[in-house]
């Protein structure tokens, strides 16, 4: 029986885009086929383009985008702002959504207005497990959850830019040295682009007001670094992920870009879907 082929929207072309749309060029995902491109900057748009088989068309329009023929499925692989400016729009034409900004959804406005978006259209929010893994045991035990903690430590450099960082910016961090410590709501504001994995955690588990986040800015980090504590009436779990950073984006986690092409190929395939 050959298999159906999902044509697959891309919208920011950066790392994890890119590396996204070349599995799915590739015979990594054999169900995927990138057919249209977005992004604010016409020259990522135009570098992966010119990289893939599938020639696909680039828009810097987010209706244009959503309207090309045959896309079922979008990738938003941008950012926090992207998210919150085009998730919607993309589910309100019926069109599945994986969501890899996830932080987005930390915002209650947001996360309601996304969900009313599916729910009116038959659209569907994928948010992968991204930089780390035991989603699904957080997920299966979400309800007897009483504490979750979560210590991301990654080098100075992978915080340069979030807001939570202006006060270190130029300063000389020699030693491990706590940025943040608070509730994971208050995280995904002040370090947009570095606490998605706390956003993913936040919304499987107990809420982003009572997951505790603590950043660590370290110059000898040996990668990004997730360290997730979870308990409750069914024990304990411990995890911790070492990874990584993606080669062309330091806050990136290359296990993040791995989780989206995971995600992506689990959407197009037929299975066996191996964990929840
Ligand atoms: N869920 C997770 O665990 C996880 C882990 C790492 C990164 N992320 C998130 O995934 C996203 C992509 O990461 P990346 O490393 O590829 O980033 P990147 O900076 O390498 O690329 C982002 C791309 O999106 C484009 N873009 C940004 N804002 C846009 C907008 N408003 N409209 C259209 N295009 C826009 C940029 O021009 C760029 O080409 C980021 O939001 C990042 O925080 C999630």
């Amino acid at each position: 029986m050959t298999q159906d082929i999902v044509n697959v929207g891309i919208l920011g072309c950066g790392a994890m885009g890119r590396e996204l749309a070349l599995a799915a060029d590739s015979d990594r995902i054999p169900g995927a086929r990138v057919t249209a491109l977005f992004d604010i900057d016409e020259n990522a748009i135009a570098a992966l383009s010119a990289d893939l088989s599938s020639s696909p068309d680039g828009y810097s329009d987010i209706d244009a985008f959503v309207a090309h023929p045959g896309v079922s499925l979008v990738v938003e692989c941008a950012s926090q702002a992207a998210a919150k400016a085009h998730a919607a729009t993309v589910l309100k034409t019926g069109i599945a959504l994986i969501l890899m900004s996830s932080s987005a959804m930390t915002d209650p406005d947001v996360y309601a207005e996304l969900m009313e978006a599916a729910n009116s259209s038959g659209g569907k929010v994928i948010v992968p497990s991204g930089a780390i893994g035991g989603i699904d045991a957080i997920r299966a035990v979400e309800h007897l959850l009483e504490s979750v903690t979560l210590t991301t430590t990654k080098l100075p450099r992978a915080l340069t830019g979030a807001p939570g960082f202006a006060e270190w910016e130029g300063k000389e961090i020699t030693e491990p040295t706590v940025i943040f410590d608070g509730p994971a709501s208050d995280a995904v504001r002040l370090f947009p682009a570095n606490v998605n994995v706390a956003a993913t955690l936040s919304l499987a588990g107990i809420g982003p007001t009572e997951t505790r986040v603590t950043v660590v800015a370290d110059p000898d980090a040996p990668g990004n670094v997730h360290q997730i504590d979870a308990s409750g009436s069914f024990g304990k779990f411990k995890f911790e992920f070492v990874n990584s950073p993606h080669p062309n984006n330091p806050k990136t986690s290359y296990l993040a870009a791995l989780a989206a092409i995971e995600s992506l190929r689990t959407y197009c395939d037929r299975g066996p879907r191996i964990g929840t």
